[in-house]
Parts: C-alpha cells; structure tokens; sequence
C-alpha cells in the first residue's frame, strides 16, 4: 500500500469546539479526477459495466478498472488507497479509521426515497436503481477540499438520467441530497457538532450536466461502505466534500439548500464548492495539491480540470463570491 504522509492525515482530536475540529482539517488535504479514452466522451472508458456484483471479490487481489489513466493521463489511484483513505464523518473523522468502522455497514436492502417538486415522486431500492440505469465507468480526479486528490474509476450513471424520469417541475431550481441517518449504527453521528444528516446540493444545471453521476461501484466492484455505498453522487469539478455517500433521500427544491457543511462553518464553504486554485481556503491554499501515492504536490486545476466542460455554468459569476 502506497505509504501516506502525516500531514494528509486528520489527527484524531477531541472535538472542544467545532472551529478547534475545522482547524484541526486544515493540515489535511484531499481529492479527486477524471479519465478515459473515449472518442466522443473523454471520460467515458468505453466500457458498459454489467450490474454484477463484482469482477473479483478475492481478498488482496486488485479488481479491474478498464482504463488505467484519466483523460489527462494520470495514473488511476491504487484500490488499496481509494478503499483505505476515506472521509466519512458519519463513522470518524480519522481518515484511515473509516475501513474498520464501516466493515459491517449494511447496504442492502436499502432505499432512496425522492420526491419534492417532482411529478413523479418514488421510492426506490438499490436492486431497482441497478436494474433501471445500467453503469458505465468513468474515470474522474477527486480533488478534496483538504489538499489531495484521487483519480478514481467509478461505475455510475448520469444523474440527468434518474431526473428525466422523475420529471422536475418548473418550480424546481435545485436538487437536495441527504445521506443515512442511524446514530446506532453510524458512531460519528453521535458528535453532535455536526447537523447531521450530511445535506448536500446542487442547481438544476449542474445536476444535468453530463459529468455528474450516481455511482454504485468503483473499480469494477460494488461501492464498499466506506466509499459511500450503495449509491453516491460524483461530481468531478467540485470539491469532494459535494461528492455525498449513501444517499437515502434525494429532493427537488426552488430554494439553494443548506449543505451541512454551509451550516457548519458558513464562511468556509460555500454551496458551489467548485475546485479553483485562486480562490484559498480562509486557512490554507488551494494552488497545490497531492496525488494520494505520490509525495510531491503538483498545481491544482481551474475546475479540476473539467473547464471545457462547466466553465459555462458560471458565467456572469463572481466566483470569489460565489466559493
Ligand atoms: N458524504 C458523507 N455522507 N459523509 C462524509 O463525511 N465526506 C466527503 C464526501 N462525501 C463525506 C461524504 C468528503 S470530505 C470527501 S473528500 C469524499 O466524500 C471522500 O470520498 P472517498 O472517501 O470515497 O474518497
């Protein structure tokens, strides 16, 4: 396993305050990224993947991915690294903690109830939403707020595709997600410096655009718990924290929703969230990053490198003010 300097990981640190647990944040980094070589879509891999459970599920043996770069040519991040370095409060704050705390996380059955400003409000399972949209993979960078960063291949579906179906209403300008709630079993939900659940949102648009999926599975393999299984949002030019895991409820809104972390900590993070290396932290810089696996930092991208594709999204924006 691709040994990881102390300074991407977030000590474990006794929370007397939520200002002392975002500082303690801020000597971490993170995140993510996009490959593959398709013709028309380059982040497409070309590949359709089947709704099999997995291509291997043999303890110590790496599963397939169909690309081995992202579109920019970046080496795809090691399993061992996307499945063992984690942010998922609602098990710990401490990154490699996660794998352990998540082992016995149940998946299945699970459900995903949507409704809001929807003229087709449904409840759906996971064995549903598998069957319904098939998964193709798609090779994206992950770039977290903290720092580093991740090139990841997911297997997912496009979020316009569940939202086609579902037919927003005109009034509906914004899309809530929510994650699982179960203090029993999540132990992270019992630090009630968090409003929990974990809310996340985008607008319309953004949840439309080509490059925003849900994803069921990563490397060729079911979503494990601590990737945010079953079913997860991947939005490659946002910050990873947008990127929300284990969704179990998924609202049309006409009103910007309030993430948890724009209730956490409002002047820190915004609801765009959109990777811009000269637009810091109120801590820390966001010029640079680094690749989980290598040591060096390398500069971080405008959008994370999807420009040519959201830059649009934005226009007219001020996106200092718009963080
Ligand atoms: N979703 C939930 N429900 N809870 C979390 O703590 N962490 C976010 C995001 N989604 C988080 C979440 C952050 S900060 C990051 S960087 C990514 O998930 C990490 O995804 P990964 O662990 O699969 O790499």
């Amino acid at each position: 396993m691709t040994k990881k300097l102390s300074s991407d990981i977030t000590p474990e640190i006794s929370y007397s305050s939520r200002r002392d647990f975002i500082k303690a944040l801020g000597v971490a980094g993170v995140s993510a990224a996009v490959l593959a070589a398709c013709k028309q879509k380059p982040f497409l891999s070309g590949e359709e993947i089947p709704n099999e459970p997995s291509l291997t599920d043999e303890p110590g043996i790496t599963p397939l991915s169909s690309g081995t770069t992202d579109e920019l040519g970046n080496a795809i991040t090691s399993y061992d690294d996307v499945i063992s370095y984690n942010n998922f409060y609602e098990f710990t704050t401490d990154k490699e903690g996660v794998v352990r705390l998540a082992k016995n996380f149940q998946t299945n059955p699970w459900e995903v109830k949507i409704g809001g400003l929807v003229e087709k409000p449904q409840t759906i399972s996971i064995d549903e939403i598998r069957r319904r949209y098939s998964a193709e993979e798609r090779i994206y960078r992950m770039r977290c707020v903290e720092g580093w960063s991740m090139v990841i291949p997911w297997q997912g579906f496009p979020l316009a595709a569940l939202l086609e179906d579902l037919k927003p209403t005109t009034e509906a300008k914004y899309i809530r997600f929510e994650s699982i709630y179960d203090p029993k079993e999540l132990p992270g939900q019992k630090n009630l410096y968090y409003p929990w659940p974990y809310v996340e949102g985008l607008r319309l648009d953004e949840a439309t655009n080509d490059l925003t999926i849900l994803a069921t599975g990563l490397y060729g393999k079911d979503l494990l718990p601590q990737n945010g299984a079953p079913v997860r949002l991947v939005v490659p030019w946002k910050y990873g924290f947008k990127s929300i895991k284990s969704i179990t409820k998924i609202d049309l809104v006409s009103e910007m929703p309030v993430s948890l972390w724009m209730d956490s900590a409002p002047n820190e993070y915004g609801f765009y969230a959109n990777v811009n290396p000269s637009v810091d932290h109120p801590r820390w810089s966001q010029a640079t990053e680094r690749r989980i696996g290598e040591f060096s930092r390398r500069p971080t991208l405008m959008f994370n490198g999807y420009e040519k594709e959201v830059t649009a999204l934005y226009e007219g924006m001020d996106l200092n003010e718009n963080f």
